[in-house]
């Protein structure tokens, strides 16, 4: 049909004969000259139809002055240089004099238009629309080279690309599974795979040494800009390791990966505890594209008369942090309220605040409650001066971690701090459980698999709560997007991990009998980290939503716009799945 790309059009062309197929981007009719801008998917070509020698330039032109946007078409022309050159375009030097015009199919009146800003939720509804739009394009692209260059690093290191089932059991990731009924087994379901988590453990009991897979995660959580009900992972397991072989061998393949579609230098990358991270950054995914760390005062606030401060400073568990933001005093009081409320979001229960005027007055809530001299050394402790503003939390240690955190990166944004780089960096040394006080039981900031930093069972019981696991995350720019760990590889351990997470023997047995057999035969130590593709494409593609590298992504109401799933299902084939919904309940 076609013998170029209209993108691809170039000076070397000048005088010959083209066909290009493409869409019609902008089409003008200047009265008896007609400019056509044709897009494939490798760019623009200007094409015009104007009178001249040739017979049958008339009908060219008669077609081309009905031509609307994102018809589709067909054009033979001629390449000449342009008179006026574009250099907004790649082919911004040529034009095509058309010599043909087909309308292969006329495009309806569009429901938006590529060139303004359209709504998320148009553009998801008819997202081939939108999917055809250059900057779409671009973003899809770099994603699908993000991919090619990570199977063509693991591929040429032994990596093995194994797949998975998708119709399984659940492995727990911490989020709630999808189920899908078992029509050849009444009242049972499988899960939607989490993650292949447990699946590529016993690979490499199964003695495949090295693991890939690009593989599609189900987790059925809450939505946001960096969650998707479906997701794809990066998903590596390595056998005969420790923690130092993953970590240096996916860091080598990321920085590779960075060199080759974004021609980045990202550099060694640094590590830092879990713990590091909330006591400096309040996150345990430090964005350290920008300098403000948290400063721990309780020592300076214990003797004041705030008895929020004076209870928490003294609180086992607790913390009173603060953070100075440089020129944060031009913060007006309805600013401020919008600090705190973001804090709230966050769990706090309150975000006092000094505010350092340019002349040196401070105003602040608190100040009332301390000694002039106590006050203003607790100001010079954070290098509080002129025209800055300074925030305090007060609570329990991880909520006033992750509060303040949050205060950082809004004053990080609102203030302009963030730099233009990478940032990337390990996290380690995360805490092996976490206590939920809903539950009232420990649960595994990882997953269960993960191994403790201590070898013995009766070392982890001793101090379960302050027990170190082996796992790591990596981070960039603030995001979390990769994650791993050392795996347990003895059954005992296992079992005894399970134990501590209120998951009894026999429930143990049911839900991972499997594995906990598949440990007893002589598994080797092994680990494994999985990448979260999405986020690192919408990284490179300079894009704060994963939605803009996910060709058909569901919208923070867990929808798909185009299709219209979720949808009902007759009762009839419901009754084949031996499934009966049950009425929506009063209210
Ligand atoms: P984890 O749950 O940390 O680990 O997931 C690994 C990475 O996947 C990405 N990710 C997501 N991306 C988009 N939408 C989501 N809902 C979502 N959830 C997670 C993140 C995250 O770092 N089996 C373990 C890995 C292992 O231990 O090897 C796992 O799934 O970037
Ligand atoms: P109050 O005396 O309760 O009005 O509080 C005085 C100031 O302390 C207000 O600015 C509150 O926002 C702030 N505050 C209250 N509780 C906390 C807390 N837990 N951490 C930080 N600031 C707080």
């Amino acid at each position: 049909m076609r013998t170029h790309f209209c993108g691809l059009i170039d000076e070397s062309l000048i005088g010959r004969t083209v066909t290009l197929c493409g869409w019609a981007d902008v089409a003008r009719d200047l009265g008896g000259l007609c400019f056509i801008d044709l897009r494939d998917h490798e760019g623009i070509v200007q094409v015009v139809a104007e009178p001249g020698d040739a017979a049958g330039n008339a009908a060219v032109i008669a077609t081309a002055a009905k031509v609307g946007y994102e018809d589709c078409l067909r054009v033979t022309g001629t390449v000449r240089r342009r008179e006026s050159v574009n250099n907004k375009i790649r082919t911004g030097q040529v034009e095509v004099v058309a010599t043909a015009i087909e309308v292969l199919n006329k495009a309806e009146p569009l429901p938006f238009h590529a060139h303004e800003n359209a709504g998320e939720d148009i553009r998801l509804k008819y997202r081939y629309l939108d999917l055809r739009t250059p900057k779409m394009q671009r973003m899809m692209r770099t994603r699908i080279r993000l991919v090619q260059a990570l199977r063509r690093w693991l591929d040429a290191r032994g990596f093995q690309d194994i797949e998975t089932p998708i119709l399984t059991k659940a492995t727990p990731e911490g989020a709630r599974d999808f189920l899908v009924p078992a029509r050849m087994h009444p009242g049972e379901f499988y899960a939607l795979p989490q993650s292949p988590q447990l699946f590529k453990q016993i690979l490499m009991v199964a003695g495949f040494d090295r693991y890939y897979q690009i593989a599609r995660c189900f987790r059925d959580e809450a939505l946001r800009a960096d969650r998707q009900l479906e997701f794809t992972q990066l998903d590596m397991e390595f056998a005969w390791v420790d923690e130092k072989t993953v970590q240096d061998t996916t860091e080598a393949m990321i920085r590779e990966v960075f060199r080759e579609v974004m021609d980045v230098e990202l550099g060694e990358f640094p590590r830092m505890t879990y713990a590091e991270a909330m006591r400096r950054y309040g996150s345990d995914k430090p964005d350290l594209r920008f300098d403000l760390e948290l400063v721990d005062v309780a020592d300076l606030v214990k003797d004041s008369q705030f008895k929020v401060f004076t209870d928490w400073a003294s609180a086992d568990g607790g913390r009173v942090a603060a953070l100075r933001i440089p020129g944060g005093a031009s913060l007006s009081r309805k600013q401020i309220d919008e600090y705190a409320a973001h804090a709230a979001k966050y769990g706090s229960k309150g975000l006092a605040y000094a505010k350092i005027d340019e002349a040196g007055a401070v105003s602040s809530p608190i100040a009332k409650f301390f000694d002039e001299a106590a006050f203003a050394a607790l100001l010079q402790a954070v290098v509080a001066g002129n025209g800055d503003m300074v925030f305090f939390g007060a609570g329990v240690y991880r909520t006033v971690s992750e509060f303040m955190g949050a205060v950082r990166l809004k004053a990080g944004r609102d203030f302009g701090m963030i730099a233009d780089t990478w940032k990337p960096l390990w996290v380690t040394d995360f805490p092996m459980f976490e206590w939920d006080d809903e539950e009232n039981r420990y649960v595994a900031l990882h997953h269960p698999f993960t191994a403790p930093a201590v070898d013995d069972e009766a070392d982890l019981r001793a101090n379960a709560k302050n027990a170190v696991s082996r796992g790591y995350d990596m981070v960039l720019n603030g995001n979390e997007i990769g994650g791993g760990s050392i795996r347990i590889h003895r059954s005992s351990m296992q079992s005894a991990v399970f134990e501590l997470l209120g998951i009894g023997a026999e429930e143990a047995e049911a839900k991972f009998g499997f594995l906990l057999d598949a440990l007893r035969y002589g598994a080797p130590p092994h680990g494994g980290i999985a990448f979260g593709i999405d986020r690192i494409a919408a990284l490179m593609a300079g894009t704060e939503s994963i939605r803009d590298v996910i060709a058909f992504p569901k919208t923070t109401t867990a929808q798909c716009l185009m299709t219209g799933a979720p949808s009902p299902i007759p009762d009839r084939q419901l009754a084949e799945v031996h499934v009966a919904v049950r009425p929506k309940a009063a209210g």
